[in-house]
């Protein structure tokens, strides 16, 4: 049923967001959303009226209720999908067969995506420099291959300077503010963070090389409207730094020391490695698998210098929740990153092994031998962590960007 009460926001003079907002997602493929998220749709009311993007199926009926807040949804007339991955296509089957629209565009990947996904038949496929002349407006379409699916693109209103920049610039917050100079600058450079690392962090050279395009630099947007979360108008510039700045990834002397422990003799080892980058002038954080999840270790990981990390050995493999957080983080592709590994054991000891090959597979730089103590450590064996710690940390206050 449609949501009579649901409303539209005006974003521009012909954009609005019809959008809808899931406020209890809190596991999207993996990556948790502590803050829910939204799904944006948009639409450009003219001569044609067009729909740009659509939302996760569940939610088609809110996207709906919006846009019959400002056209009868039969009034569709074209549907652009600049990306299609199911938080953004899930309903369009649904919202073609009750539309009628005349036209649907995507990418040629996009075209592609949609059929074998859905079986959609009739897409247009539009490429880079082309454009919808329209009676009233003028629409261009730029592909962003990679960002983050093959099929993704952005879209250009250059008469009410729109930017619809699909996963680009988004993050997943529910709120009902619609705009981000309404939310706080912290909680979106946070929130921002944690998406870029954990769904763009391995495209980041294709971010820079976007972010550097001639075909970018001559768009001035005065609103960028993401697929989640707010849509960005005078502070786009802040987001726009931060992306230039997450995808160099350029080492500081933050180190993140990340463990698991069964008895506690691994804690201790990591304990003692922070202490040693501490002193050698490292900024330390020390995160563990019993309580961190995947995806805010990859956050922290973001802005990081160095990845020391330490698994005991449990029926002749590293832990369970070690494997989970390295398959993850060796993933999202993280570059410039120095390391080291260490690890308690009781009979065979093959989680160092397994971890180190994890961060050599990782590109992480691996100048020392990985530590391994049988049972419980000794001071001996303490020193040798923090002497890895300090070691590291050294090194980092040599190739660091965040001087002092
Ligand atoms: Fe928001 Fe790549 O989907």
């Amino acid at each position: 049923m449609i949501c009579s009460t649901a409303k539209a926001v005006r974003i521009s003079e012909r954009v609005y967001w019809v959008g809808a907002i899931d406020w209890n997602i809190r596991d999207f493929h993996g990556y948790t959303t502590k803050r829910g998220s939204t799904y944006n749709a948009y639409l450009i009311k003219g001569t044609k009226n067009i729909l740009v993007d659509t939302v996760k199926a569940p939610f088609k009926d809110e996207m709906l209720g919006r846009i019959a807040d400002v056209i009868e949804p039969g009034r569709i007339d074209y549907i652009i999908s600049n990306h299609a991955e199911m938080d953004h296509s899930g309903c369009l089957p649904e919202i073609i067969d009750l539309v009628k629209p005349e036209k649907v565009f995507a990418s040629s990947m996009g075209v592609r995506a949609l059929k074998d996904h859905f079986g959609l038949e009739g897409i247009t496929a539009v490429k880079s420099g082309e454009s919808l002349s329209l009676e009233d407006v003028r629409i261009d379409f730029l592909e962003t291959r990679m960002l983050h699916w093959p099929d993704s693109m952005f879209t250009w209103l250059p008469d009410d300077r729109v930017l619809f920049s699909q996963d680009a610039f988004g993050m997943h917050l529910a709120s009902s503010e619609r705009f981000s100079d309404e939310l706080p600058a912290e909680l979106l450079e946070h929130e921002a963070a944690v998406y870029y690392a954990n769904i763009l962090l391995p495209y980041s050279q294709q971010v820079q090389k976007l972010l550097d395009s001639d075909a970018v630099r001559a768009l001035v947007p005065e609103v960028v409207v993401p697929d989640h979360g707010p849509v960005w108008r005078q502070d786009f510039p802040v987001i726009l730094e931060n992306y230039r700045k997450w995808s160099r990834q350029r080492p500081t002397r933050k180190a993140v020391v990340l463990y698991d422990t069964m008895w506690h003799s691994t804690e201790l080892m990591a304990g003692a490695v922070m202490e040693g980058l501490k002193a050698g002038g490292a900024r330390p954080l020390m995160i563990s698998m019993g309580t961190a999840h995947r995806s805010d270790v990859a956050a922290e990981i973001l802005e990081a210098g160095a990845l020391i990390v330490g698994s005991p050995t449990l029926n002749n493999h590293l832990l369970p929740s070690m494997a989970d957080v390295l398959t993850y983080l060796k993933g999202l592709k993280p570059q410039n990153l120095m390391g080291g590994v260490f690890g308690s054991y009781g009979w065979s000891g093959e989680s160092v092994a397994q971890v180190h090959d994890f961060l050599v597979q990782m590109k992480v730089d691996m100048p020392d031998e990985p530590l391994k103590v049988k049972y419980v450590p000794e001071q001996a064996d303490l020193k040798a962590c923090f002497d890895l710690g300090d070691r590291v940390a050294r090194r980092l206050g040599e190739v660091s960007a965040d001087g002092d």
